[in-house]
């Protein structure tokens, strides 16, 4: 598959592990990576740009950390503006049939605030329902989401291991060689399920 990761983080400065992540996703081969918030620090989306790249991949990844439960603002104006009436959905107008889409996000929040009764009172991906709704809107599949918990507290070596699975996520769907029926089982993935679902 072709990939296309849109990467959405505005504060640059102050983040570890989301950086770390992009940077491995922007040194792979065969993958196209996309700093929206460098591309478009004030807002002002290339449509055209934006739905050609779009047209020329298999996959699109988002890749961004969870804010008040939700994308970073950026990628809710890229959604806006770039899956148009008439390009992304509308009567004969589905140009990203059959594509697929993967968050990859990170929480601050740990996997049992995650949980109904802990601090967030729902599973994470409840509240990525908007996205895969959309997903499926506009004809694509949503996979099961690639997520880190608990992003602010991480050890360097689960750090690095989330890094180095992320990257093995992405090699893995552009070689084709992810086991997609089998995650389609879960509702989201973990670093731990790219290895056992990756046939090499
Ligand atoms: C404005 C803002 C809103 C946030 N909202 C949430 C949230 O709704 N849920 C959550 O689990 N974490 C939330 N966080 C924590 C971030 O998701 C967390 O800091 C990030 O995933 C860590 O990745 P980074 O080190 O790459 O920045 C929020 C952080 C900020 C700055």
């Amino acid at each position: 598959m072709r990939v296309l990761v849109l990467f959405a983080h505005p504060a640059q400065r102050k983040t570890s592990i989301n950086l770390a992540m992009a940077d491995a996703a922007r040194r792979m081969d065969g993958v196209t990576f996309v700093d929206l918030y460098a591309d478009y620090p004030r807002f002002s989306i290339d449509i055209d740009r934006e739905q050609e790249r779009l047209l020329a991949h298999d996959l699109i990844v988002f890749q961004f950390p969870v804010f008040w439960y939700a994308t970073p603002a950026l990628l809710k104006q890229w959604q806006d503006l770039v899956l148009e009436y008439g390009f992304a959905y509308g009567p004969g107008s589905k140009k990203l049939a059959g594509k697929r889409l993967l968050a990859s996000i990170t929480t601050g929040g740990s996997e049992r605030d995650y949980a109904v009764g802990g601090g967030n009172n729902h599973p994470i991906e409840q509240f990525l329902l908007p996205l895969r709704q959309t997903a499926f809107l506009c004809g694509m599949e949503f996979l099961p989401p690639f997520v880190l918990h608990s992003a602010n507290h991480i050890e360097t070596a689960a750090s690095q291991a989330h890094i180095e699975a992320y990257a093995n996520l992405l090699a893995a769907l552009r070689d084709d060689v992810f086991d997609l029926d089998s995650a389609q089982q879960s509702s989201m993935l973990t670093r731990d399920d790219v290895a056992r679902l990756t046939r090499r």
